[in-house]
């Protein structure tokens, strides 16, 4: 962390400020070592030493536009050109048809050509979580986001597993009682 030049935090504003204003009230009344640190957001300030600079960034990911996630990232001084990972952990199912977009939007940022992009993702291929929830959940099949990422976005090397199986297990998989898990699988991959 102490290298990573900024930390974007990207969420809803009705997300973001109860966050902030918990987080700082714990951070702050837990550390004796609170100084003005490198961490700044869109929606308050933190005095605790981040390891590295921090910014919360109000976004509605199914927006476009000026309310979009491209525009909000680019106008918080987000540089295209530097190596970059993108994590986006337990989000697209909640995007319903924007999801898409998401990807889209992820491939433009990460399209300079000049760096090194990673991206982690997951939520993908899960049929029974989409049974089960179908009013709140949606998800993509791993074909849709192979042509997605690799074909449209150049993303290469792409990775997918599923707890349980040999890669996403680390020992804490009850392999003896229940298969692997296409829920919470994830995908990696870098260009
Ligand atoms: C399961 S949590 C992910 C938690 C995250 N990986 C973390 O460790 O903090 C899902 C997050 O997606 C956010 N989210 C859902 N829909 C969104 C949208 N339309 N735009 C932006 N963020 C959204 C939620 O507010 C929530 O913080």
């Amino acid at each position: 962390m102490d290298e990573i030049s900024t930390a974007y935090e990207v969420d809803m504003d009705v997300i973001n400020t109860p966050k902030e204003t918990l987080f700082n009230a714990i951070l702050n009344s837990n550390s004796n070592e609170s100084e003005t640190g490198t961490g700044t957001g869109t929606t308050t300030e933190s005095t605790f030493r981040f390891k590295c600079p921090r910014k919360v960034i109000n976004a509605d990911l199914t927006n476009d536009g000026e309310d979009g996630m491209i525009h909000n990232l680019l106008s918080n001084g987000f540089d295209t050109q530097k190596p970059t990972i993108f994590l986006a952990e337990g989000l697209i199912m909640y995007l319903g048809n924007k999801s898409e977009q998401f990807l889209q939007d992820l491939n433009t940022l990460s399209n300079s050509g000049e760096s090194n992009y990673w991206f982690i993702l997951n939520f993908m291929d899960s049929p029974d979580i989409h049974h089960y929830d179908k009013a709140r959940w949606t998800s993509m099949s791993k074909d849709r986001i192979r042509e997605l990422l690799q074909e449209e976005g150049k993303w290469k090397d792409l990775k997918f597993n599923m707890f349980g199986d040999e890669i996403l297990n680390y020992g804490r998989y009850d392999n003896q009682n229940y298969d692997p898990t296409k829920a919470f699988s994830f995908v990696v991959c870098r260009k």
